[in-house]
């Protein structure tokens, strides 16, 4: 069924206190939930409807007494209620299975722990309930379970009271002092340890953090607990936001849906995001442990204290926490060139994966207007894309305005479920003069309106009259339900560089305004002259991607490469590196369009001298940070070169990008070899971006002698040997990645290597199964391997973090060997959706979304992967998770 964000009406019931005890049993968990329920009454009397979901029922009680019921379609349906307005007692008894929760939503059991995950709609399978998040009510929880077996009994809040029961049993009782909605539960039992911390916040009060993990584990929780403290201490300093808890705890487990939850209190946590040594983890890791400890704590404040009305709404939390999560990390990293870095990896993320998302058949609104299964909606444009829209009101009302903005949020919604137009009439009203309540309707289109905009520039140079005049035009194509799309409020950062790169001074009406300015765009089209501008300048458009947009304009090579050269904004240099690059792999591929698949083409030099040379500076540039130097060497993914493109012939893209990074590699061997030795060895391993940049470096330099140099042998040898002896697992696996992208006969040796040395780290096996399934399709090989390596013995396919590390990263991570002209690929893709939809619709769904861009495929790859998204659709018993990516895949 179709669920419609205009249906929303407020709840007939209001649920005040809960009270749930558990006897925690793998096989037959019994729940007692004593709820105090109280009609509403600004809604007309009806009644009350508790979901739930493969629960078996006992007993239902009101007022101690017993009533009648009836089930309808998963709810219990309760007519005969109390008509009073006064609360009246709901006691309802069920039991589940945990163990054969497989599907990791609820009350599920992973390596004898028990944990919940109820987000979105977990709670359900626990016990019935009001499972939305406007109903918010007041929870204790008393656990009970074998001591020997549980000897630890975690729930939100705080622990009131412990102790003995009888036959080896024992207890424990949890009360959170802050009402919430049933998504924020949580609760776990196991054998568990913990980091623990003591911190003061600045208001002088004491709390206790820890992070609980399995045995043995402990010694890979220091980075999780330092970044914790540090969120903590963010929070406080840059928006006076305070923790509001006495106690506050991370538990980290191997059974995770997604990355990670934030649980009033006790966010719980996919392994991947919280165990971490330099042996074990890469820098990506731990940078990744930072943002999510980071984001899951800010939660604490934007999603729990003020959370969402309807599911509609869930960009109000995520887009928000994404936002500060991206801000923490930046002032983290501290310089200016590491925030840039920052920066672009993010943009990185949202131009990869959420413009395909946009312009595909599961583009959707941030705020989306319908949905079949909520799970689903849990995409980067929800979480990234909503984040931009956030980071766009932050440039129009600036970083004082912001900060007003949301105390004024806190003010007005604190304890309360919200809407997404709630934070923006806050953040307006908060900024009454700024460019963001002048166009707040127009502004608010970003929450209603799906699709990537274009924003089309030209210049105009008057040298006579000595102006500029700058051209904006915006645009944005149809997406499924919206045909014409109304003009967005487009905030455009831009400089203007002369031939020599300089920035030049900007005047605008008589204003002078330095040398960087925010234009805010807001019609179709609009226009604005510069004065006292002496020479045709180069436009640096769209600084730090200040809009979440497309940006057509026809750059000069020379344009470009000053850019490169010269902008002050890092951002655009990169981006101009990028540009130029991206432009020679669409033209190669256009030149051999038409041309048989497979044909032999000729794409030996692609890249002209001049852009081999601008590259090679940057290389040898001596003030630039090597993080820096790595992006811009790195050529634009083949899934982003796939998006400019009408047609897509995956191999072809495949061919001429590897044939660019060859010349690349071969081009500039000398200052690969001296990048290379300059940054190989990093000293005493700290996680910390310039170490980390100097180590990124160091990996591409290895890649590209590996590459450069193939028949050779020295550097694969040298790449060997650093399998064998790096210090850090950064080193290794970069290592290990260049014998394997540089198809070296080393390989096979190196993995075995790796694997005898980490077969007993979970997280680390992870990345030896993911690195092998991206491995270049030499003769087809890479299928047949993911084939073998499925019937490994670590192959777990019920573990996501395992399914996503051999079988995700084949079919969304390598599509030379993915896209295969015998459609092979597209039938494995069917296969193990199948597969894993019988376990785990959620983690199905996400791996459906691989072929999403079908449509986009030439021949004959288009009509092969619609088959297999037809084979997927016809299956009658799909999840509603895949049958709705299904469905709208092939236009339904
Ligand atoms: N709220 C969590 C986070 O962003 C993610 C929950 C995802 N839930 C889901 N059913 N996919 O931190
Ligand atoms: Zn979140």
């Amino acid at each position: 069924a179709v669920v419609q964000r205009l249906d929303y009406t407020a709840p007939a019931f209001w649920i005040e206190t809960v009270e749930l005890t558990f006897d925690l049993d793998p096989a037959k968990t019994r729940v007692l939930n004593k709820m105090q329920v109280r009609r509403n009454p600004d809604v007309p009397a009806q009644p009350l409807r508790l979901d739930g979901e493969e629960l078996n029922l006992a007993r239902v009680l009101v007022n101690g007494n017993g009533t009648s019921f009836k089930m309808d379609g998963g709810q219990l349906v309760l007519e005969n209620l109390p008509e009073s307005p006064e609360p009246f007692a709901l006691e309802i008894f069920t039991t589940c299975a945990p163990v054969k929760n497989t599907q990791l939503s609820g009350l599920y059991v992973s390596q004898d722990t028990f944990f919940t995950q109820c987000e979105a709609q977990g709670f359900r399978r626990i016990t019935y309930f009001l499972d939305r998040p406007d109903v918010m009510a007041s929870y204790s929880v008393l656990l009970r379970a074998d001591k020997a077996q549980y000897p630890v009994l975690l729930s939100n809040g705080n622990l009131v009271e412990s102790g003995e029961l009888p036959e080896g049993r024992h207890f424990a009782r949890w009360h959170d002092p802050h009402k919430k909605p049933s998504y924020l539960f949580a609760l776990v039992a196991g054998k568990l340890v913990a980091r623990e911390q003591k911190i003061t916040s600045r208001a002088g009060k004491e709390h206790l953090l820890q992070v609980w993990v399995r045995p043995g584990d402990l010694e890979k929780t220091e980075h999780a607990m330092r970044s914790l403290m540090h969120a903590v201490a963010w929070d406080e300093a840059r928006f006076g936001l305070s923790l509001d808890l006495e106690r506050f705890m991370i538990v980290a487990t191997s059974d995770f849906n997604m990355g990670a939850m934030e649980n009033k209190g006790l966010n719980i946590f996919n392994t991947k995001y919280v165990l971490a040594n330099q042996a074990t983890a890469t820098d990506t890791d731990f940078a990744n442990i930072e943002s999510v400890v980071g984001h899951e704590y800010f939660h604490n404040w934007t999603g729990n204290r003020i959370t969402c009305r309807d599911w509609f709404q869930l960009s109000l939390k995520e887009g928000l926490t994404v936002f500060r999560d991206q801000e923490f990390s930046m002032d983290m990293a501290g310089s200016a060139s590491a925030r840039a870095v920052k920066r672009i990896e993010d943009v990185r993320v949202l131009r990869t994966v959420q413009f395909p998302e946009d312009a595909g058949p599961m583009a959707h609104p941030v705020r989306p207007d319908s949905y079949v299964e909520i799970n689903n909606f849990y995409t980067v444009t929800i979480y990234e894309k909503g984040a931009e829209v956030v980071r766009m009101q932050h440039n129009l009302v600036g970083q004082d305005g912001f900060a007003r903005g949301m105390k004024l949020y806190f003010e007005r919604f604190d304890g309360q479920a919200v809407t997404c137009d709630d934070f923006v009439q806050a953040m307006a009203d908060a900024n009454p003069a700024s460019p963001l309540a002048q166009h707040l309707d127009a502004f608010k289109r970003w929450y209603s309106q799906a699709g990537t905009p274009t924003v089309h520039a030209s210049g105009v140079f008057d040298a006579a009259a000595q102006t500029y005049t700058l051209t904006l035009r915006q645009s944005c194509p149809a997406t499924p339900g919206q045909g014409d799309k109304q003009p967005f409020v487009i905030p455009v950062t831009l400089g203007l560089l002369d031939a020599q790169g300089r920035a030049l001074p900007l005047q605008l009406d008589g204003a002078d305004l330095g040398t960087e300015h925010t234009l805010v765009l807001h019609e179709a089209e609009q226009a604005w002259t510069f004065t006292g501008i002496a020479s045709q300048p180069t436009p640096s458009l769209l600084r730090g991607l200040s809009a979440p947009v497309l940006l057509d304009y026809p750059f000069t090579e020379a344009e470009l490469l000053t850019q490169l050269a010269h902008d002050s904004d890092a951002f655009n240099r990169w981006e101009a590196a990028q540009r130029l690059t991206l432009r020679i792999a669409t033209n190669a591929i256009a030149a051999t369009a038409g041309a048989a698949t497979g044909a032999e083409q000729n794409t030996a030099n692609l890249l002209p001298e001049s852009v081999v040379h601008a590259l090679q500076s940057i290389l040898e540039h001596p003030q630039l940070d090597a993080a820096f130097k790595e992006l811009v060497l790195t050529l634009p993914s083949e899934s982003y070169i796939a998006e400019q493109l009408d047609s897509v012939d995956p191999q072809r893209i495949h061919t001429v990008r590897e044939a660019m990074r060859r010349q690349l590699a071969q081009a500039l061997q000398p200052q690969w070899q001296a990048a290379y030795e300059a940054n190989a060895h990093t000293g005493a391993y700290r996680p910390e971006p310039v170490a980390a940049g100097r180590r990124a470096l160091a990996g591409l330099a290895l890649n590209m002698l590996c590459l450069a140099v193939q028949g050779d042998g020295v550097w694969a040898g040298k790449a060997y040997q650093r399998v064998k002896d790096a210090g850090n697992m950064t080193d290794k696996a970069n290592a290990l990645q260049a014998l394997i992208h540089s198809s070296s006969p080393l390989a096979a040796n190196a993995l075995d290597y790796f694997y005898r040395q980490m077969r007993h780290e979970p997280l680390v096996l992870d990345k030896w199964f993911a690195l092998q399934a991206a491995a270049p399709d030499v003769q087809g090989s890479a299928l047949p391997a993911v084939k073998a390596l499925l019937k490994h013995p670590d192959f777990v396919l019920k573990n996501p973090n395992r399914a996503r590390s051999l079988v995700f990263t084949y079919c969304n991570a390598n599509p030379g060997g993915f896209h295969r002209q015998d459609a092979a690929g597209y039938v494995f893709w069917a296969d193990q959706v199948l597969a894993l939809d019988a376990i785990n619709p959620q983690v199905a769904a996400r791996l459906a979304r691989a072929l999403d861009r079908w449509k986009k495929l030439a021949a004959p790859y288009r009509e092969a992967a619609r088959e297999a998204i037809a084979r997927v659709a016809a299956k009658t018993d799909l999840s509603n998770d895949v049958r709705e990516v299904v469905a709208r895949a092939l236009g339904e």
